[in-house]
């Protein structure tokens, strides 16, 4: 099956069994999507998949044959940030980082669809994401940051 990842074109042939972040991460590399709890609580294997926020690790690879995967990785780099991970840097909004790829592109999202969303909006927006180092006040403070940036 063919897919587009992060902007190059793949072609892969999964287990019936293999879930999205399992071919993402063993079959192609990447590490911008990480796997936590393999049940879609903790949104840390967030990409988007056809520009919705999806958690791979519920979809079985053979269900995104075609699909545009963009993983945090497509965002920016480290020279040149995106401006949700420059504001997520400016606020301190992460310790061990392991919540990133999840917490930016559900910001990014959010801020894609209401480009001035209220704290209600934002935290909303980050509860699919968990976060066992720092809490939520920094990442809603850079989503906040973010937004008054545009
Ligand atoms: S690994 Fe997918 S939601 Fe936790
Ligand atoms: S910064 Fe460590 S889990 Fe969020």
């Amino acid at each position: 099956m063919r897919l587009q990842v992060d902007g190059a074109h793949v072609q892969i042939d999964p287990d019936p069994e293999d879930t999205l972040v399992d071919v993402l991460r063993d079959e192609l590399g990447s590490t911008a999507v990480r796997v936590g709890c393999r049940n879609g609580d903790c949104g840390t294997c967030t990409a988007l998949v056809d520009g919705q926020c999806v958690k791979t690790c519920l979809v079985l690879a053979g269900r995104a044959e075609g699909a545009r995967v963009e993983t945090l990785a497509s965002l920016g780099t480290e020279t040149n940030p995106h401006p949700v991970q420059e504001a997520f840097l400016a606020e301190y909004a992460f310790q061990c980082g392991f919540c990133l790829p999840g917490m930016i592109l559900s910001a990014v999202t959010l801020l894609a669809d209401t480009p001035s969303p209220s704290d209600a909006e934002i935290r909303n927006a980050l509860s699919g994401n968990l976060c066992r180092c720092t809490g939520y006040v920094n990442a809603v403070r850079a989503v906040r940051r973010a937004a008054a940036a545009r």
